[in-house]
This record gives C-alpha cells, sequence and structure tokens, in this order.
C-alpha cells in the first residue's frame, strides 16, 4: 500500500488566530508540534510525504530537516499563499513517478488517526475514483466547504461556506480537507483551475466539479470519529485537541495494564513506552523517549524525560533528565536527577538532593540535601545530609570517585578533584581537600572550644 502513494500536507498559511512568532503548525500537544503528529499518522500509508510550506518556511524546514529523513519528508514553497490548489501544484515536482496516489491532508490536523486515512485510501482504491473526498456530517457545519450531492447520492461539487447560498448552508455533510486523488489526474486538472470569482484564491475543492465534467469517477466516504480531522485555528482549540490526544494515548497505556490515577491531569508523550503494573499518579509528565519498566511508581508531581527506567523504580515529587535508573531505584521526594546521570540497581536520592553527571553504584545512599555532580560512586556508599561535592572552580569542572563502602559524614565538602577510597570514613563537617586513603578516617575540621563562664563573664 506504501509503495505507490505520497502524501502532501498543506502547511503554508499564516495561523493568524494563534497570535504567535511561532508557526501554527510547530504549535505543540502532547509536546510535539501539530507537524510531527501529521506525519507520523501518514508515515505508514506513504512513501513519501511532501510539506507545501510557505508563512515562516524556514523555520518549518529546520523543524522538518531536525525530526525527519529528507527523502522521505521534502518541503515544496509556495511564495504566495493563493489557496488550496495552488499549494498543492507547488508539491507536483517533488512527488516520485512511481506514485500512483496522492493522500493530501492539513498540516494544522494533528488528531489524524491513520486507521482512518487507511479506510480513505482502500475506499478510493478498491472505487477506482480519481478523487474520493473524507467527509463529515456536523450539527454545526459553518465555515467548512459543504458537499452538494445530486439525486443518486453522487457528489457532485464543495461549495466553500464564503461562497454559499442559504439553501447550501443547510446541508450538514462537510469537506473534512482531507482527500485521496490519483496523482496524474490530481496534477492535469490543477492546471485547468480557475481562480475563485469571490476571493481570487485557487480552491483545491473545485477539482471535484472539474473531475464530474471530464466524467471521472469521483467519491466520498464519511468519517467515523470526527476528533481525528479536527482543525486547529487558535489556542483555544489547540488545548481542546491535547485533551482529546492526552486520553488517547492515556488509554492506551490502561488498556496495556498501566494504571494513570487521575488521567485528566497526567501528560505522556506519545513516544512513551510503559511497562505494565506501574501506577501513575497526578501531575505527573513523561517526556520524549522516555521507557518506563514494570511495577514502578510514578509521582505524583514528578517530570521525567529522555529517560531510561528499569523495573520497581519509585520517582515521588521530582525531576529526572536524561538519566538511567536501573531497578528498584528510589528518587525523590524533591529531587533532581540531571543529565547523564546513571544510578544502578537499588540506589536511593532522597529529599533535596541534586545529582548531575554521576555515576551512582548499586545500593549506594544519599537521603538528604546533597549536591553530587561529576562524580563516579561505587556500591554501598553513604553520603551524608548536607554532603556537597565541590565540582567547579569558577572555571573548570573536577571529577570526584568515592569508591565502594566508603561513608561520607554529614556536612562535608568534597573538593574536586579528589578520590575517597573503599571503606574509607569521612567525618562529619570535613573540607576534604586531599585523597583519602582505602579504609582510613579523614577529619578535616577545627577542633571545638568550650569556654566555661563566657556567658556570665559578658
Ligand atoms: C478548507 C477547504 C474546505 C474545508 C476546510 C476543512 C478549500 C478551498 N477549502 O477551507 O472545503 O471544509 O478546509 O478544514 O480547500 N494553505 C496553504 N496555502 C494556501 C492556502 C491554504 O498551504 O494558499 C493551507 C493552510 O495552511 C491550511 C490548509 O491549507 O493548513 C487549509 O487552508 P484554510 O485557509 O484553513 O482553508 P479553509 O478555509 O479552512
Ligand atoms: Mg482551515
Amino acid at each position: 500500500m506504501t509503495k505507490d502513494c505520497a502524501a502532501i500536507i498543506l502547511a503554508a498559511g499564516k495561523g493568524t488566530r494563534m497570535k504567535s512568532n511561532t508557526p501554527k503548525v510547530l504549535h505543540s500537544l502532547c509536546n510535539k508540534p501539530m507537524l510531527w503528529h501529521v506525519i507520523k499518522s501518514i508515515n505508514p500509508l506513504s512513501r513519501e510525504q511532501v510539506v507545501v510550506v510557505g508563512h515562516q518556511a524556514e523555520k518549518v524546514k529546520e523543524f522538518l530537516n531536525k525530526k525527519f529523513d529528507e527523502t522521505k519528508v521534502m518541503t515544496a514553497l509556495q511564495e504566495e499563499q493563493l489557496g488550496t490548489g495552488h499549494a498543492v501544484l507547488k508539491a507536483k515536482e517533488a512527488i516520485s513517478d512511481v506514485v500512483k496516489d496522492v493522500l493530501i491532508v492539513m498540516g494544522d490536523t494533528p488528531l489524524l488517526l491513520t486507521e482512518e486515512l487507511k479506510n480513505l485510501l482502500n475506499f478510493h482504491r478498491d472505487s477506482m475514483n480519481a478523487c474520493t473526498v473524507l467527509t463529515a456530517k456536523l450539527d454545526n457545519p459553518s465555515g467548512y466547504g459543504r458537499i452538494v450531492r445530486n439525486s443518486n447520492g453522487e457528489i457532485n461539487e464543495i461549495i466553500e461556506d464564503k461562497e454559499a447560498s442559504k439553501e447550501i448552508k443547510e446541508v450538514k455533510e462537510i469537506n473534512t480537507g482531507i482527500y485521496c486523488f490519483r496523482k496524474d489526474m490530481l496534477f492535469s486538472m490543477l492546471e485547468k483551475l480557475s481562480p475563485s470569482e469571490v476571493t481570487g484564491e485557487y480552491y483545491l475543492t473545485d477539482l471535484i466539479k472539474l473531475l464530474n465534467s471530464e466524467k471521472e469517477k469521483v467519491g466520498a466516504k464519511e468519517l467515523n470519529d470526527f476528533s481525528s480531522v479536527l482543525g486547529i485555528n487558535d489556542r483555544k482549540d489547540l488545548v481542546e485537541a491535547q485533551k482529546i490526544l492526552q486520553k488517547r494515548i492515556n488509554e492506551f497505556h490502561m488498556e496495556n495494564g498501566v494504571t494513570v490515577i487521575e488521567p485528566e491531569n497526567t501528560m505522556i508523550d506519545p513516544e512513551v513506552s510503559i511497562d505494565s503494573d506501574t501506577i501513575v499518579y497526578p501531575g505527573t509528565y513523561l517526556e520524549n523517549g522516555t521507557v518506563v519498566g514494570a511495577n514502578c511508581i510514578l509521582g505524583p508531581d514528578t517530570k521525567i524525560s529522555d529517560s531510561y527506567l528499569k523495573d520497581n523504580v519509585k520517582v515521588i515529587r521530582s525531576s529526572v533528565n536524561e538519566s538511567v535508573l536501573e531497578s528498584y531505584v528510589q528518587v525523590g521526594p524533591y529531587a533532581q536527577i540531571r543529565p547523564y546521570s546513571k544510578l544502578m540497581d537499588e540506589v536511593k536520592i532522597g529529599d533535596f538532593v541534586e545529582v548531575k553527571n554521576s555515576l551512582i553504584g548499586e545500593k549506594s545512599k544519599a537521603s538528604h540535601l546533597s549536591y553530587i555532580g561529576d562524580a563516579t560512586i561505587g556500591k554501598e556508599v553513604n553520603i551524608g545530609a548536607g554532603t556537597v561535592v565541590v565540582n567547579y572552580d569558577g572555571k573548570n569542572k573536577y571529577e570526584t570517585i568515592i569508591k565502594d563502602g566508603a561513608f561520607i559524614g554529614c556536612n562535608s565538602s568534597l573538593i574536586a578533584p579528589v578520590k575517597i577510597n573503599e571503606g574509607a570514613f569521612v567525618a562529619a563537617g570535613s573540607t576534604i581537600t586531599d585523597d583519602v586513603e582505602q579504609e582510613s578516617l579523614a577529619i578535616a575540621r577545627q577542633r571545638q572550644v568550650n569556654k566555661k563562664g563566657w556567658r556570665k563573664q559578658k
């Protein structure tokens, strides 16, 4: 099916109602731009996609080049926005010769379901149509192009809302803006299109009438789930669409055995994976390609991005970014795991502890109030409350090494570069500037002086 189908995505429009410096199709829902969602939905059905760009074309292109393979997702520039028909024609050159059918979708309909598009494509091919329009029946069709059918129920033409008579405005069946065309027909007919007398734009929708007049077969297929073609025009639409998408994603995970306590307060990105029996509490965001194992407990109020969590991990009221948490790791409440950290099995990071670019070995603990940066810590190390790794001298960052079984007393400062060897013990309140030998005790603080009767003398 994908071998000879291409897709054209119209995304040249301005999106005035977003009132934004960001092009409309780059506004995100569930942490991914609208255009990303559109491409993902048509990708399984088409060998190549052409995005027609215009308004802020450079920004849109930059995003596409970063995220997709250029040979599969191409762009075509429509410098002046002279209508949807004009826009589609701009994509002609980019499409390969082997392509027979072209799916056309809008860049601002991020909820498209692959299943709906597949039904359209199958119907189009089975009916051997030159064009098939995806339609929907709406209680309030205003703003949309209306589907005009003849007495046999065949589609005659599409009349734009702006040009519709009172009678036509009564029609409830609308054009979703999604079509499937036979490629040769599409481009030869577009050459014959003339501009609208009302707006001066070249309407793609006028092709229906043209194809009919040439006795080509045109069909219409009604959509099952209207939410899948919801178009985004302003920020309210964006939030509405995000809610629908969020519900879909959360339901997908629930069907796979994940408990999502409050789906309406849980945000999981589209590409996140979670194994069964994990529980997600409210206020939790799981972002980008995060992978979560089985039996984990996440949240409440937790953000985990680009990270890999094995089984039985617990993260409470904390953030984890670009890090790996092995089995039975516990993080939080109120901890921050910053990029390039790896916490081995059964590591415990407690409240108000920050970890950055560090490896922490099995069963080691930093239970309260610590900073651990650029450190390599062995197994079963105890980091006492208030321990600070002093990794930065204002210019450079240095490494700290703490070997297996070492014990760092509370409120110690470890001035990097420094190495605490196996089983060494650092007394509480020490400022450690020199390496500590294995099994030794290091004390680096002033002795306490008690001045008898001092208070009275004053
Ligand atoms: C279009 C359809 C209408 C349909 C509706 C569904 C036409 C003439 N009308 O109307 O029948 O019911 O979508 O939402 O097609 N675009 C370009 N270049 C242009 C003009 C538009 O790339 O020159 C892009 C826009 O960025 C947008 C899409 O095409 O993504 C649709 O354009 P828009 O102006 O929103 O068309 P509608 O009036 O909504
Ligand atoms: Mg529109």
